[in-house]
């Protein structure tokens, strides 16, 4: 990571406001837009497991392949991954709500009841999960009241499944409009992450 570039001002709340973006209608606004379910989890210098669940984890970039997700500033268990320096993402599948409610939970045990075995890296992976990627941590930005951070991914497997969506606080999955799907090119296809 060599280079950041930083645009407009960002407004702080009572800024915003005067502009008529009020928090909790912005809160409202992304009820429209559905997300994946994945689970981060690591392990700390002590051994203990940890987890956490992100509806913002994305793939950044293709070459080298990087994959990005940001956590809340008040998160205990994310300082607790990001000291190892590695995590492993497991995206949930549509029949994983009661693992997503476990690792979405405050407090100790995070793993307790939840089926998982070590990655290579040494930290867990969710069975039954979609696919799974090891990654180490390789930039994390404060912004707002969250971090942004970028792992580099050093492993990756799948089972495959439909995944698990929330939206606008309930659970879902992902039914196609058609049972094929047209030529799309994506992006993440032709190289351009931007
Ligand atoms: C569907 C869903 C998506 C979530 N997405 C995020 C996210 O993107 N970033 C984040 O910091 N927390 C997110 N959370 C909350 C965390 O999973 C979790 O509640 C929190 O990290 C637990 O607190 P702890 O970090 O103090 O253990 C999400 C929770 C759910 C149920």
């Amino acid at each position: 990571m060599t280079a950041t570039r930083q645009g407009g001002d960002m407004l702080g709340v009572a800024a915003a406001e005067e502009k008529g973006i009020d928090t909790a209608r912005y809160r409202r606004l992304f009820k429209h837009l559905p997300t994946a379910v994945v689970a981060i989890t690591g392990v700390d210098a002590a051994g203990e497991k940890l987890g956490m669940v992100v509806g913002t984890f994305q793939s950044l970039s293709l070459d080298p392949p990087l994959v990005m997700f940001s956590v809340d500033k008040t998160s205990s268990t994310w300082p607790k991954i990001r000291r190892l320096k590695h995590f492993t993402a497991s995206v949930l599948g549509a029949e994983q709500v009661p693992v997503c409610r476990q690792l979405s939970k405050k407090g100790p045990d995070k793993l307790a009841g939840v089926p998982h075995h070590a990655g290579p890296l040494g930290t867990p992976h969710i069975e039954g999960a979609l696919a799974w990627l090891d990654c180490s941590v390789t930039a994390e930005i404060a912004v707002g009241d969250h971090f942004m951070v970028v792992g580099a991914v050093t492993g990756m497997g799948e089972d495959g499944g439909n995944p698990l969506l929330f939206l606008g606080r309930e659970f879902g999955r992902y039914e196609p409009l058609q049972p094929v799907a047209p030529e799309i090119t994506t992006p993440a296809q032709t190289g351009v992450a931007s």
